[in-house]
This record gives C-alpha cells, sequence and structure tokens, in this order.
C-alpha cells in the first residue's frame, strides 16, 4: 500500500502515499517531510484548477497557510481568503459551526466547490461535518497539521461536533478526497501536543501491530524530538493501519472499534477535566490505554508484563501513564463511571471495553464485571 514517490528538488525527502480503500471513494494520503510544498497539482486535480476554500485556526493560519498559498499560486491558482476560526476544542460547537456554514454560504458556492482542512483534529472535524452538510454534501482535502490529526482524526471520515450533551455526538461519516500530511509542520508543534498524538501512534502497536510497538520501543524518542526519517515512517505506519481497519469496517460495526482502545476511560477523565488543556486527549488516551491494559491483567486476560511494557514506554517519552499524573485534580470514581456510561458505544446500557490479550492483540468485550472496573479506577486513583 504505501510506495516511495518521485522527489524533487523542492521536496528533498521521500514521500509516502497510502491508499484507503473504499471503492468510488478511496484517496490517497501523502505522508513526508514538506510534502505540502509541491502539493497544489494535487490539489487542483480535486478542485478543477479553481481554488478550495481554506479553513484553518489562528495559530496555524500564520505558520502554514503561506506554504499552502504558495503551493497553489505556483499551480496557477490565486487563493481566496482562507476563513480563521478560534484556535481550541471550544471552535467544534454549534455556534462556530454556523458560523463556519454562513461564512461558507455566503460565497454561493456550487457542489464543485472544496473544502480545505489546514490544521488539528478541530478544524478537520468541522471542516468535514461542514463539507458533509453544504448543499448535502460537498468533497473536502484534509491537510492535518498535528501529530494526533496526522495519525488518526484526518483519515477515516469521522467528521462532527460537540454537543452540551456530549463529545463529538452532531457529525456524519464523510470521507476526504485527500490527505496531505506534512510531517514538517509538526516542527512548530508544542511539545506536549506531539506526545499528545504519540499517545495514538502507540495506539496502533497495542491494538494490532506487535512489530511496529518494538520498533517504537527503539525509536519512540526519536520521533518525538522530531527526527524526519522517523516521524515519517511513525505517520504512514500509522495511516497504513487506520486505512486498513476503515477499509474493512468504514461505519464501525466491527474492528474499527478497536480504535477505541483507551478512550472508554479516556473520555471519562476527559470529561472530569472539563475537555480542556488540564488533560489533552491524547493524554487521557495514554491514561485509558494503561488502564485497558490493568483491566485486561486482572481479568486474567493479559500477561501483566505486557501491561508493564505498554505502561513504561508511554510513561519513558513523556506522557502521563495514571489519572494521578494529572495534577491538581480531585478524581470522583463514581462521576467516572457515570461518563463511561454516557460514552457514545454503549449498547443496551453495557459498556464496550476494548481489552488485549497480549500487546498488539486487541479485542471489544461488552459483559467486563462491572465491580472489577471499579475496584481498578479506585485503585488508580488512590496511587
Ligand atoms: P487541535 O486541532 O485543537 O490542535 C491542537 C493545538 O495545536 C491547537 O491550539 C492548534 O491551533 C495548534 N496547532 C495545530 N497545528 C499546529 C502546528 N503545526 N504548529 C503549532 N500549533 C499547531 O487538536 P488535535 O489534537 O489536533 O485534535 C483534537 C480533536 O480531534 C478533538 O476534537 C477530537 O475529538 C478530534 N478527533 C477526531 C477524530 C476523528 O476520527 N475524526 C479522531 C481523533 C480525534
Ligand atoms: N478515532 C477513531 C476512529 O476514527 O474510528
Amino acid at each position: 500500500m504505501t510506495s516511495p514517490d518521485t522527489s524533487t528538488s523542492d521536496t528533498p525527502t521521500a514521500i509516502d502515499t497510502v491508499r484507503l480503500d473504499l471503492g468510488p471513494r478511496s484517496y490517497d494520503i501523502l505522508v513526508g517531510d514538506r510534502v505540502l510544498d509541491g502539493a497544489g497539482p494535487r490539489i487542483a486535480a480535486i478542485t478543477g484548477g479553481k481554488a478550495p476554500i481554506v479553513v484553518t485556526d489562528e495559530n496555524v493560519a500564520p505558520l502554514h497557510l503561506p506554504t499552502l498559498e504558495r503551493t497553489l499560486r505556483e499551480s496557477g491558482i490565486e487563493p481566496t481568503q482562507a476563513i480563521v476560526l478560534p484556535a481550541g476544542e471550544k471552535t467544534k460547537d454549534i455556534a462556530h459551526f454556523e458560523r463556519l456554514m454562513d461564512a461558507v454560504l455566503a460565497r454561493g458556492i456550487e457542489r464543485s466547490a472544496v473544502l480545505l482542512a489546514l490544521g488539528g483534529g478541530v478544524i478537520g472535524d468541522i471542516t468535514g461535518f461542514a463539507a458533509a452538510s453544504a448543499l448535502r454534501g460537498i468533497d473536502f482535502i484534509q491537510v492535518p497539521t498535528t501529530l494526533l490529526s496526522q495519525v488518526d482524526s484526518s483519515v477515516g471520515g469521522k467528521t462532527g461536533i460537540n454537543s452540551p450533551h456530549g463529545k463529538n455526538l452532531i457529525g456524519a461519516f464523510h470521507q476526504p478526497r485527500l490527505v496531505i500530511a506534512d510531517t514538517a509542520t509538526l516542527d512548530t508543534l508544542p511539545r506536549r501536543e506531539v506526545l499528545a498524538g504519540y499517545a495514538e501512534v502507540v495506539k496502533y502497536g497495542l491494538i494490532r501491530l506487535p512489530g511496529f510497538f518494538a520498533w517504537l520501543e527503539e525509536n519512540g524518542e526519536r520521533v518525538v524530538a522530531g527526527d524526519s526519517d522517523a516521524r515519517r515512517h511513525a505517520v504512514t505506519e500509522s495511516c497504513r493501519a487506520k486505512a486498513a481497519i476503515v477499509g474493512a469496517d468504514e461505519r464501525e460495526s466491527g474492528d474499527r472499534a478497536l480504535l477505541n482502545l483507551g478512550h472508554t476511560f479516556g473520555h471519562a477523565l476527559e470529561a472530569a477535566t472539563g475537555f480542556g488543556s488540564r488533560l489533552l486527549h491524547g493524554e487521557a488516551v495514554s491514561i485509558g490505554m494503561v488502564l485497558a491494559f490493568d483491566l485486561s491483567v486482572r481479568l486474567g486476560l493479559c500477561p501483566a508484563e505486557d501491561a508493564e511494557k505498554a505502561r513504561a514506554h508511554l510513561a519513558r517519552v513523556g506522557l502521563p501513564v495514571r489519572p494521578t499524573d494529572i495534577p491538581g485534580v480531585e478524581w470522583d470514581v463514581d462521576g467516572l463511571i457515570l461518563s463511561m456510561a454516557k460514552d457514545k458505544k454503549v449498547k443496551d446500557g453495557r459498556i464496550a471495553f476494548v481489552l488485549v490479550r497480549a500487546l498488539g492483540d486487541a479485542f471489544t468485550q461488552r459483559d467486563v464485571d462491572p465491580a472489577v472496573v471499579r475496584a481498578l479506577l479506585e485503585d488508580a486513583v488512590a496511587r
């Protein structure tokens, strides 16, 4: 699925192309250092030579919009003014969605219009949902600029916004036409955000790729430090893993649920900390994955040494691995359990846990003894 592209002097490093196979809705994910620099022709091929409507945020605009606009101009496209939204999770609400839709529709668009999301998962999710909604669905392109969005949210077509009732509860499946993951954009990303994205990279190793996990044990610190080859390999392998899972189960009726390893616990931890900067999504996933391994050990499903290996690697790169690693939070086990019971994946009142038999061998299970979950959480918040 991965093939080296031809390199030019303007794009000196290799570019990997990962194909997500979904029949007529298949698309390429381009991964490489400075791949955005020469991406104009690929974008033009989708827009029919017209300018895409670029949506970005106020942090990303000054850093990476000039590169996008340069490559568009080099391809004969005069960019139109980008729509710049405030940065951060609070932007993924109905008020900003309305503002975005208004800005898009005010341009008098036709069905051939193409949106382009330049930014992290917040921009990708809200822009994708705007593309799914405008004129009942127009094309969009993802240019993810955080590690989390490059390895996870830009791939697979889950789009949406948050509701006061919960995170990501309003949305649609709508696949992008192209994903351009330029790993050089990560040079400007704060280290804490890089680490949060790295948790999702480790997730692929833990759910089904033990060899990739072993590679990360050797090379994870190079990935986080920004080594160009290591970073490209990590993003490419992650996208390849996600593309294989989504290609086989687009609507999450089977294996796609494995991508939620650590997320049921993680969402509850995020809810308790207000979905803000106290605990980033990837940090919550890191703690949640350790809890999922510990739960699997307690249920007699997984060897304790595998859980320890997962925990040790996440801790070594600098990720939090237990709720008490987050300073100043009074954890309330009843509140965490209540949040978990409200998860989108709850069916007939039963929580779907992603558990593990070993490193790289995850599966889902609904009939987990609530007493074991409670005891696990009580111990975790006391340590
Ligand atoms: P984000 O989009 O908020 O980006 C994090 C921060 O980094 C923001 O302040 C942003 O402005 C800044 N930033 C982005 N790129 C930068 C760069 N290159 N240099 C400097 N700063 C930069 O957050 P995120 O972690 O990318 O994404 C989180 C969102 O993704 C959540 O809303 C989550 O629900 C969603 N998500 C969606 C999926 C999916 O499948 N659709 C999967 C996982 C997560
Ligand atoms: N991030 C989980 C999914 O895309 O299914």
